[in-house]
């Protein structure tokens, strides 16, 4: 890759739309927390957690993040991991960010909602005044989990209403299906909340197609697999529908062979608002930044695809109309300085 496209990455003003916060713990704090709070860990040093990041599929994966996730116990601990993210995709220009958390990977290891949510809120902001990075967030239901889980869930939330952004859905996707939260999904609508949901990424264009049609989603997270459906391309174009493509975790989670074969291109010829985003930064090797300069890289991207992608990620997300046309100024500023 030139230095010139490289700068230019870099200077891009970028917002991520699809990030698990518990995914962005890195190996070191992992360790300082299960020091912190008495938790033993299946590996003696840093080097071993990060040798142990090898996937096979999406669920190899999750049992490593839910293993991960149990060093977090107080909310000291989710505003360290929230804040460690910000300071991190501050230096790659992030200007604003909407982030999912899993309370129940919380909560049924005996951690009150309560700390959680007050933890990554008290990061969130301290990352606006500090910063100047903009966020939202998003509760992310567990779908491997009974509907009636997600209604205590979304319960337990209520109180925060005015502090969360929206609804997710995560976890295990095959076998899982949208259907299966459609009363969820009808609540959190009627509390006024933003939906998505994780469609496409192993699961089949189906599930896209209920996500669409009973979640009423206003986003599809990865929703990769959409493309071997041209009804459903045709319907996610003609709805402006924005996806959020994740490169780097689809390679390391095997939904992709090689970068190089990864969509993306491909679905920004066809006209599909597709956005870059990191997933689990940690666990996939890569924050936003090394996102976007992956796919350059691999799928030779030029400046107006570059553009196009952060533009994307600026309209696909939920902002005050303020915020959005600031956004908008500095990216047209970036470009018009090349
Ligand atoms: N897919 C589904 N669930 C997840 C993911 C993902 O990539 N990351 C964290 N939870
Ligand atoms: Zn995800």
């Amino acid at each position: 890759m030139t230095h010139d496209i490289e700068h230019f990455i870099q200077a891009l003003p970028k917002v991520e739309l699809h990030l698990h916060i518990e995914g962005s713990l890195e190996p070191e704090l992992m360790f300082d927390l299960a020091h912190r709070n008495g938790v033993a860990l299946p590996y003696d040093s840093v080097e071993e957690i990060r040798a142990a990041y090898q996937f096979g599929n999406l669920q190899e994966f999750l049992d490593l993040y839910y293993q991960g996730m149990a060093v977090l116990r107080t909310r000291q601990d989710f505003q360290d991991l929230t804040r460690a993210y910000l300071d991190r995709v501050a230096r790659d220009n992030v200007r604003h960010v909407e982030i999912f958390f899993d309370p129940q990977g919380h909560t049924e290891r005996g951690v009150p909602f309560a700390e959680t949510i007050e933890g990554i809120l008290d990061a969130l902001e301290e990352g606006e005044r500090d910063l100047g990075i903009t966020s939202g967030l998003i509760l992310s239901i567990l779908r491997h989990l009974p509907e009636a889980d997600a209604l205590k869930t979304l319960e337990a939330a209520l109180p925060y209403r005015e502090c969360l952004l929206g609804l997710g859905l995560d976890s295990s996707e095959v076998g899982h299906p949208p259907s299966k939260f459609t009363r969820v999904f009808e609540k959190a609508r009627g509390l006024g909340l933003k939906v998505m949901a994780h469609a496409g990424e192993e699961g089949p264009p189906a599930y896209v197609w209920e996500a669409l049609d009973l979640l009423k989603v206003d986003r599809i997270d990865h929703g990769n697999r959409s493309l071997e459906d041209p009804a459903l391309v045709d319907r996610l174009v003609a709805e402006g529908m924005t996806l959020t493509v994740c490169p780097l975790s689809n390679h390391k989670l095997c939904v992709v062979e090689d970068l190089a074969q990864h969509p993306l291109k491909r679905m920004l010829d066809l006209g599909l608002k597709v956005t870059v985003n990191s997933d689990d930064p940690s666990y996939f090797g890569g924050y936003l930044g090394d996102n976007y300069r992956a796919v350059a890289q691999a799928l030779d991207l030029s400046r107006v695809d570059l553009a196009q992608l952060a533009s994307n990620g600026i309209e696909g997300a939920f902002l005050t109309p303020e915020r959005k046309a600031a956004l908008l100024d500095e990216l047209n500023g970036h470009l018009a300085r090349g």
